[in-house]
């Protein structure tokens, strides 16, 4: 990955008091980061160095079948879906054997409408799961499993290693099931079995994405000084924008295939930065499609956003033809152009414009969009994300807003021990 190391074009990093204080709180956290001063949340940072004979033995399993479905919310989810996208694509995905479903939103149409395409074909089913227990995670894992007719040979749980409902279900059942750490949080999980699994199972050379991410781990945690590190100057740069009253942070991909890559950062930054008070809202955004559609507003709406542009380079483009009519004569200067090429300017064209209006943005290149080069995205993202919250003094791996929700939800469904939450849930609703 190049990065704009300068980070912001069109306003840059301020100089004097306030760049020497987001530095030293930049540097702190990076120190208390690559330290460990706090391990119990940082199993994360050591996902790359770890063996994958055990996902690649379930991967093997998997193939055996026309079908898996993995059940799964968040961050038990989205990382699977940004690797899918981004190293399949999305019509490859439609035939890929075997076929691969997702149940997260516990939407009944969705779920007939899956279960239209499986009945009658083998399918496997994949629970994932941190904590073993998540409402919507939980019955739709049991409505499959129902289906199956009790076959626990076809089921196989990611969860915690020793605690929640998941792994009591693999004690009781002996069913196949591999662990997720305790000290890796579910938007962190996308390199554990989580993400790996679906990704082995489909062709996805995973050995080749933990070893991006691992060259990118080692490069950032040995790189101290903070204007050669682009992960903390990312970090400065958001907090900067946080307090300079920018609380919106847009993530925009020049890639179709990275489209999913916004949403699951959007969840990795939403959920680690989101707290006290504190964060930037983060913004999915996709370009060019969004040139036709958000632009107008990044470019002369209020002055509230911090732009990330990701160019892309493409393994092989799509020439454009000459002008076959009369008509089209105009539209030659085209000809011989590749789409690709074109995407990649109007990226420029974007960032440009941006900077040009005043707007702050930092451009990410990627040579080319392939598992390695995505492991390096997404651990640097990681440990932006890291760094960005200890600087800001909130905790980056904990979610207290999420599992509120979980609570009330688990109230208002019935689940014994949660009377208070549902009561608290339903007066609201006394208008
Ligand atoms: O990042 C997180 O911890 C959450 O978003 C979880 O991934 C999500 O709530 C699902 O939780 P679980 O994997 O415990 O079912």
């Amino acid at each position: 990955l190049k990065f704009a190391l300068g980070a912001v074009w069109g306003k840059d990093l301020p100089s004097g008091e306030v760049l020497s204080s987001l530095k030293s709180r930049v540097l702190s956290a990076f120190h208390d980061l690559v330290n460990r001063k706090d391990p119990s949340w940082l199993g994360w940072m050591d996902l790359p160095d770890q063996e994958v004979d055990g996902v690649m033995e379930a991967a093997d399993w998997l193939r055996g079948f026309d079908a898996f479905v993995q059940v799964g919310i968040g961050g038990s989810a989205l990382g699977n879906l940004m690797l899918h996208q981004a190293l399949i694509g999305d019509i490859e995905m439609k035939t890929a054997k075997p076929c691969f479903y997702l149940a997260d939103n516990p939407d009944p149409m969705k779920l007939q409408e899956m279960w239209k395409d499986l009945e009658g074909r083998r399918f496997a089913l994949v629970g994932v799961s941190k904590s073993g227990s998540t409402a919507e995670t939980t019955s739709q894992f049991m409505w499959f499993l129902d289906k199956l007719k009790g076959s626990y040979d076809s089921v196989l749980l990611i969860t915690d290693p020793e605690g929640g409902i998941f792994r009591k279900f693999v004690n009781e059942t002996g069913c196949r099931s591999l662990p997720l750490r305790s000290d890796v949080g579910g938007r962190y999980s996308v390199l554990s079995p989580v993400g790996l699994l679906s990704a082995a199972a489909l062709g996805i050379p995973v050995d080749q994405l933990l070893e991006g991410a691992r060259a990118m781990r080692d490069g950032l945690i040995s790189q101290g000084d903070f204007d050669r590190n682009p992960a903390m100057r990312l970090a400065a740069c958001h907090l900067y924008h946080e307090i300079s009253q920018r609380p919106m942070a847009v993530m925009m991909p020049y890639s179709s295939r990275l489209e999913r890559f916004s949403e699951w950062f959007a969840q990795l930054w939403g959920e680690s930065l989101g707290k006290e008070g504190r964060g930037t809202t983060p913004i999915r955004a996709l370009g060019a499609i969004d040139q036709h559609s958000q632009v107008q507003l990044y470019m002369e709406g209020p002055d509230d956003k911090f732009f990330t542009i990701i160019d892309v380079a493409f393994p092989q483009d799509v020439a454009i033809p000459q002008a076959s009519s009369e008509a089209l004569k105009s539209l030659d200067y085209l000809a011989g152009k590749g789409l690709g090429e074109m995407l990649r300017k109007e990226a420029m064209a974007t960032a440009s414009a941006l900077a040009g209006a005043g707007r702050p943005v930092m451009w990410i290149q990627m040579e080319r969009l392939d598992p390695r080069s995505l492991g390096e995205l997404i651990f640097f993202y990681q440990f932006t994300t890291a760094i960005t919250g200890l600087a800001m003094g909130v905790n980056p791996f904990d979610q207290p807003g999420v599992e509120q929700g979980k609570r009330y939800t688990y109230g208002l469904m019935g689940r014994p021990g949660f009377e208070e939450e549902a009561e608290r849930a339903e007066r609201a609703f006394d208008v």
